[in-house]
């Protein structure tokens, strides 16, 4: 628990407190995202993504350097990935949102990891069997988000492990026990698995460059919680003669609740992919708002979206269009609209993307395969990465 009730802790494991943004980039050495980076994205997308606009991508690492790259010729392969220990909310699909549109902007090939071995070692009561399940369940609400089979390789730890071993091991030579213990926390009664997984997530950021037998620039589009494993990574990185991954970090997604982000533990504060529609409008008309006690007094003085979940959804999601997003804002400071109709007006949306994402969720299910890394091509990593006898 942290010390004070307010206090930030942002660690992979654990997200709490009053998140202060400003306050990470300082603590994490990462960079904000300023205007010569925005016009390189306008250039390159020919506009700017809302999530970029919004700054809900708001810091990064090296992206700079992945556009001098790219203007030398070197295309970048996008890597993410979830920890599958449960079903996909709402809030862990905003960075795959922005990840697609990189994707489709930059037809950038994308491997995405799926640690069914780090969820299953971190949690006591989980068993690698169900880790391994959930983490091809996920996989489905990945896809149906429309990225490019051709384009997208999804792993899963435990069972593609011949293609990441050869390079965990390279990886893991060069950390040592005790960086890892300070960097996550980790104490010496923790198991020792957890003080190997790091090197299997650093790993992705060099498969390309393995494939292709060239040094191919990475970079991760995450939640700033991810960033101690990139600090790792980026460490080791010239030691095996590979490119430092790049980073560009999202904000966490507020939960229905009062503060806090989306979090599975607390399910009334957040959407599942897979809630059937009608739960999650009940979800939406009990969350908590900016507004007033009563409609005469919300009329009288308006609501304050600074702090409502509500509007949030519509800013991390819902509403991509920044003219009708000012108009929410505005309709609730003057008290033109009360929280009532703004989550009716939201809740049919939420329910209207579910219903949608839910039958494509469903068709994907024979499709999976093609996303999947092919025996063909862990057998291909596998021997380029071994050294010659
Ligand atoms: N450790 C992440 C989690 O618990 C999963 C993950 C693996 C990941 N590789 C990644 C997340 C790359 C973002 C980017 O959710």
């Amino acid at each position: 628990m942290p010390e004070k009730p307010d206090e930030m802790v942002v660690t992979p494991w654990r997200v709490e407190g009053e998140i202060d943004y400003e306050k990470l980039i300082r603590q994490f050495g990462t960079q904000p995202i300023g205007e010569e980076i925005l016009e390189k994205f306008r250039r390159y997308t020919g506009g700017l993504h809302y999530q970029l606009r919004r700054r809900i991508f708001f810091s990064h690492r090296d992206l700079d350097w992945i556009f001098r790259k790219l203007e030398e010729g070197e295309k970048f392969v996008l890597y993410t990935g979830r920890g599958p220990s449960g079903p996909v909310h709402l809030g862990h699909i905003v960075p795959w949102i922005f990840t697609k549109h990189l994707q489709d902007s930059f037809q950038a090939k994308l491997y995405f990891q799926l640690t069914d071995d780090e969820k299953y070692l971190y949690h006591e009561e989980f068993s690698l069997e169900f880790t391994t399940r959930t983490a091809y369940d996920n996989a489905l609400d990945l896809i149906a988000l429309g990225f490019k089979p051709e384009l997208t390789r999804i792993i899963v730890d435990a069972v593609h492990i011949e293609a990441l071993y050869h390079l965990a091991i390279k990886v893991a030579k060069h950390i040592t026990g005790s960086t890892i213990k300070a960097v996550f926390g980790l104490k010496d009664s923790d198991n020792i698995g957890l003080t190997f997984f790091p090197a299997v997530q650093a790993v992705p950021c060099f498969l390309e460059s393995v494939v292709q037998g060239r040094n191919v620039p990475c970079l991760i589009p995450a939640a700033i919680d991810q960033d101690p494993y990139w600090r790792v990574t980026r460490d080791v990185a010239p030691k095996l003669g590979f490119y430092k991954p790049a980073q560009i970090h999202s904000r966490f997604m507020p939960g229905l609740g009062r503060g806090g982000k989306m979090s599975a533990s607390q399910p009334e504060t957040c959407i599942f992919l897979t809630d059937p529609p009608g739960e999650a409008r009940r979800k939406i008309m009990n969350a908590f708002t900016g507004g007033q006690p009563t409609a005469e007094e919300q009329r009288r003085l308006g609501g304050n979206p600074e702090i409502c979940s509500v509007y949030q959804y519509y800013a991390f999601i819902f509403e991509e269009d920044d003219g009708k997003l000012r108009e929410i804002w505005e309709n609730c400071r003057s008290g033109a609209v009360l929280c009532g109709d703004c989550k009716l007006k939201l809740a049919d949306r939420v329910a209207g993307f579910l219903e949608r994402h839910q039958e494509k969720r469903e068709q994907m299910r024979d499709r999976l395969e093609e996303f999947l890394f092919s025996e063909e091509e862990r057998k291909l990593i596998w021997s380029r990465g071994l050294p010659k006898p």
